[in-house]
């Protein structure tokens, strides 16, 4: 089976981007599964339920969040009725929503989908790493599910490998997000599990993180008050990993960068390709 991971999109040059390319990629690409991380879909904080439903009808079988989760007050009372919607399952206890929800592929595959935040450089949430022991658990690969995707919410990439190696062999991918800057260590580990440290964002790339460039650079010069952050305004590109996963064991087989929209490079120059 095929599954393509989709990085945090940010306001709607990022959505937009989705619901143009995403629907022709699921069926030119085949792809069974879709996850994409939406905390900064809103505007770039947050997310509605207007703008998740927009998603799920784009073709995400999930959508996963991470420190911006609530920054739309209505995702606390909505997440409880959508359950393809995933926050980070190491928040505390009594939190809202769920940190891991099965959907069903096209394929009819059990698939797992978790969502955890890292905790160096970030709130200090519960442990993410015993949060992710939790949720497989109660729903292992091979057992019960027929593939794990686990999105790790985090900034320290030394905190996303640990991740990835603690989980290899048991999710089909671990996959970082949070940074919105695309890491190249995209690969299978050892035990089978496909790895990418960063899936960068879905937006405009001409921008920083996403957002306008002026007033996050004013920022670093001038250490005063300024304006709020707005998304950047131009063509936003997809970015993330696509994985082919062996259907009788959840693990990977293969996996590839996905980049596509201005403003990034391809992962090949174009003399490679004559
Ligand atoms: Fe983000
Ligand atoms: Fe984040």
């Amino acid at each position: 089976m095929r599954f393509l991971f989709l990085g945090d999109i940010v306001g709607r040059p990022g959505r937009i981007a989705v619901q143009d390319r995403l629907p022709r990629l699921r069926d030119q690409w085949k792809l069974d599964c879709v996850v994409i991380n939406g905390e900064n879909a809103a505007g770039g904080f947050g997310i509605t339920e207007a703008i998740c439903d927009e998603l799920i009808a784009a073709g995400a079988d999930a959508v996963t969040l991470g420190n911006h989760s609530w920054d739309q007050r209505e995702a606390l009372v909505f997440i409880e009725r959508q359950d393809r919607l995933v926050r980070p399952a190491n928040y505390p206890k009594g939190t809202p929503g769920r940190g891991a929800t099965v959907v069903e592929a096209r394929n009819g595959a059990r698939v797992l989908v978790v969502n955890v935040m890292g905790r160096i450089f970030m709130e200090a949430l519960d442990d993410p790493f015993a949060a992710m022991e939790r949720e497989l658990s109660a729903c292992p690969l091979g057992e019960v599910a027929d593939a794990v995707i686990v999105d790790f919410h985090a900034e320290a990439t030394s905190e996303k490998q640990a991740a990835g190696y603690f989980l290899d062999g048991r999710a089909s991918l671990v996959v970082g997000t949070h940074t919105h800057v695309p890491t190249s260590d995209t690969r299978i580990l050892p035990g089978g599990t496909a790895y990418q440290s960063d899936a960068g964002m879905c937006g405009d790339y001409d921008s920083i993180l996403g957002m306008q460039k002026e007033e996050p650079v004013r920022r670093f010069l001038q250490k005063t008050p300024g304006a709020r952050l707005e998304p950047a305004t131009g063509e936003g590109s997809l970015s993330g990993v696509a994985v082919e996963i062996d259907d009788a064991t959840g693990l990977a087989k293969a996996v590839w960068p996905v980049r596509l929209g201005p403003h990034l490079s391809e992962a090949v120059p174009p003399w490679a390709q004559g």
